[in-house]
């Protein structure tokens, strides 16, 4: 007899394209797109997130609006049209669409038929300096807020927004996965900024009811706490290493998939730094962001030119060290032949999260409904955080 049976691998989260579960998923969050100063009034952008084509637009009122990549007259990407207004006219023949993608306008048809022409349009927000865009079935969700980065008064604190100019060349779950595993620091970033952080900490991982939260015990008796929100968010708490900071440091992380070979960073840092060292603080960091060398280095690693312990910008480091340790994974790597042991906790409770959460959404079953984060330092008892 024939064998009829499907399985569907409810542990897949790698595959996030239009149709996939995990796409789905993550479909039914509000994702970060772009960064909103990038976005000036009047200009229109595509973007690419979970393997789909989008066009941004920013219209007179200051508004953005997120529609179908094309033209459905003839397909051109609409993005290389015109801002008019609150509307984008395409570039091709002049076919207007508003926000909700409705079509206004068929210059070259004296019986317009506009009305009966819709594209895509999804609803938007913008939220800590990123345009977020909704892409799920239905109505969508409310946009979660983070209050503790967004009641900082701006004299207090300065904000950063970074979003990768190139994507990561790789899939997002190493990325993720990488966050939840942190062991890693003692051993990818023992010549970094972080090199305060030696010796295998003993890892301890819980499901709360925002995702994850995961203790990293060190023989000292300090733990690093590292936060995950569910599906694609890391949070964690960076002590103070600048002039002037006066608290630790809030790090938000968002990666989101492009397509499934590649995905990209929306960071958000608060830290807290008041007066001239804050304008000093924030011209520096955009200067290193604006740089952003760690990719073709770390590709000079991969490659054996040279070996990451040879980086003497211990900052620049960092990133290059994640990137080579993710990207060494391979681009999207077959995980049914790894060897996980106990100190993988957090790698093993955030997949069994994601396969529980699929299978539901598989079943029609109501996935979780994942609370906000409050950083742990707040909540957890812990008498200490470390770097
Ligand atoms: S392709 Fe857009 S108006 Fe023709
Ligand atoms: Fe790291």
């Amino acid at each position: 007899m024939a064998e009829t049976e499907v399985n569907i691998d409810y542990g897949d989260y790698s595959h996030t394209g239009p149709g996939t579960l995990a796409g789905r998923y993550l479909r039914s969050f509000w994702q970060p797109l772009y960064r909103s100063h990038d976005l000036k009034s009047g200009k229109a952008v595509t973007v690419r997130a979970l393997g789909e084509d989008f066009t941004l637009y920013r219209g007179a009122s200051n508004q953005v609006y997120a529609v179908a990549p094309r033209c459905a007259h003839r397909g051109t990407q609409l993005s290389t049209g015109w801002v008019e207004g609150e509307c984008i006219r395409c570039f091709y023949h002049g076919w207007v669409y508003d926000g909700s993608g409705q079509c206004l306008e068929q210059p070259a048809e004296d019986a317009s038929f506009a009305k009966k022409i819709k594209i895509a349009s999804y609803p938007v927000r913008e939220y800590l300096g990123l345009v977020f865009v909704y892409l799920g079935e239905g109505k969508a969700p409310e946009l979660p807020r983070f209050p503790f980065i967004e009641d900082v008064a701006d004299d207090e604190c300065v904000r950063l927004v970074h979003v990768d100019k190139k994507p990561y060349p790789f899939n997002y779950r190493n990325g993720l996965e990488n966050s939840v595993d942190p062991v890693h620091v003692a051993f990818v970033h023992r010549n970094s900024e972080y090199r305060g952080l030696v010796g295998c900490p003993e890892v301890g991982a819980e499901e709360t009811d925002y995702g994850l939260i995961l203790y990293a015990r060190r023989q000292d008796g300090e733990a690093r706490v590292t936060q995950f929100q569910m599906p694609n968010i890391l949070f964690i708490k960076q002590g103070p290493r600048y002039p002037g900071e006066t608290d630790w440091r809030d790090f938000l992380l968002w990666r989101v998939p492009v397509d499934d070979e590649s995905f990209r960073g929306f960071r958000i840092i608060l830290a807290h730094i008041k007066g001239e060292a804050a304008e000093r603080f924030r011209e520096q960091e955009e200067g290193f962001m604006a740089q952003d060398p760690a990719p073709s280095i770390a590709e000079d690693v991969l490659a054996s030119k040279m070996h990451v312990d040879e980086i003497t910008d211990l900052r620049l480091a960092v990133t290059v060290q994640d990137y080579v340790a993710q990207k060494g994974q391979g681009v999207i790597y077959d995980r049914t032949s790894e060897r996980l042991g106990r100190s993988d906790a957090g790698v093993i409770l955030l997949r069994k999260i994601y396969a529980r959460e699929l299978r539901a959404l598989a079943e029609g079953k109501p996935p979780t409904k994942w609370a906000v984060l409050r950083p742990a330092a707040t909540i957890g008892g812990l008498s200490s955080l470390a770097q």
